[in-house]
């Protein structure tokens, strides 16, 4: 029987989502890949346990989560099940609805329709009574933004999720996507947005407008799926996400990236981390970041990861000095 360890709130931070009562781990576990029914269960089950151990609160899934769909969140209804349910009022579990999930016109993007079904199918998948975190996984350019935005207000007034979260949404969208939930009387929690050394998007606009309106930011892909690691430093490993899923493909891995790659990694080398643990400090640099979604195929990947703890500081040389890698020519990231 798993019995939570007792020095579990020892030392990772918890920093408060934007204006709200929420705190988040600095580091957050995401179920995107690792966790479906191709995954084994005891290795999922194995890296949930020990992330929730190392003082990971939040663990991040969304409806299509697997593969196939929906597995991830019946992954994780089992682990809680057998494991987590006494632990359930420690736990932000959060879901999302926004992209495919099944066939027909209500199985995608932001009607009122899909989100509250959606939201019904991933609570019986989990097994749970309401999820922590309810998200519109991006924006719908068809649908009013008031009935997505109406949608979350609902699932958070029925009782089936405490807060609502947008993800993917530009700085413009976001910024009335924030004040139509306030309207509503359902604030807005935080933002999920794709944030790396690889990806510096939101630094044009999107974090100004969630520090703004004092509303968090939780980031994804910090690694850039396994990018900003040494992974593919000697090849193409088999077990990889690289070589397993579609989202991250061999020709991203460009001798441009991996130029980059072991230059970033000299850098971390010298602040006495893994280029993984200085891109996990690197992304909770920026002040408005409440948490980074990290994803693990294994145990060893998420102690590694926590470890950037350790050394959140960076100075301005090295700063510049990581600028000035990532602005060189020939880029081909992912
Ligand atoms: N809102 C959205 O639209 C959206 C989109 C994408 C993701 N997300 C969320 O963000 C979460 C994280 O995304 P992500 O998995 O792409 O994050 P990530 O942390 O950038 O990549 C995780 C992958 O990198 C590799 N890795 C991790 N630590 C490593 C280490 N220390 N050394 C070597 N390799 C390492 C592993 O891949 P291997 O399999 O190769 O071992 C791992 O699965 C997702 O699970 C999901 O919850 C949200």
């Amino acid at each position: 029987m798993y019995l939570a360890r007792e020095d579990r709130y020892g030392s990772m931070p918890y920093r408060r989502s934007g204006r709200s009562g929420i705190r988040l781990p600095a580091l957050s576990l995401g179920l995107w890949h690792n966790f479906g029914g191709v995954d084994t269960l005891t290795n999922s089950r194995a890296v949930l346990l020990r992330a929730f151990d190392l003082g990971i609160t939040h663990f991040d899934l969304a409806n299509n989560y697997g593969p196939p769909p929906g597995s991830a969140e019946s992954t994780f209804g089992q682990v809680l099940a057998s494991d987590l349910r006494v632990y359930r009022d420690e736990l932000i579990i959060s879901t999302k609805a926004g992209y495919d999930m099944w066939p027909g016109p209500y199985g995608e993007w932001g009607s009122r329709k899909y989100l509250l079904a959606s939201l019904d199918q991933s609570l019986r998948r989990m097994k749970l009574d309401y999820v922590d975190l309810f998200y519109s996984h991006r924006p719908d350019p068809e649908t009013p933004l008031e009935e997505t935005m109406s949608a979350l207000d609902h699932a958070v007034r029925s009782g089936k999720a405490l807060y609502a979260g947008i993800s993917n949404y530009d700085p413009a969208q976001t910024q009335r996507a924030i004040e139509i939930l306030r309207e509503l009387g359902t604030p807005c929690l935080i933002h999920q947005v794709q944030y790396s050394m690889f990806n510096r998007k939101p630094e044009q606009g999107l974090f100004a407008v969630l520090n703004h309106e004092q509303v968090g930011c939780i980031a994804f892909s910090p690694l850039a799926q396994g990018l900003l690691t040494d992974r593919y430093l000697k090849g193409l490993p088999a077990d990889s996400r690289a070589a397993r899923s579609v989202f991250l493909k061999p020709e991203q891995i460009t001798p441009q990236v991996l130029e980059k790659v072991r230059s970033l990694g000299e850098i971390a080398k010298q602040r006495g981390q893994t280029l993984a643990q200085m891109a996990v400090a690197w992304a909770l640099r920026i002040p408005v970041m409440t948490s980074i979604i990290i994803g693990a195929s294994r145990i060893e990947q998420l102690e590694q990861n926590i470890g950037a703890l350790n050394n959140l500081a960076f100075s301005t040389g090295e700063l510049g000095a990581i600028d000035q890698i990532l602005a060189a020519p020939a880029t081909a990231h992912a």
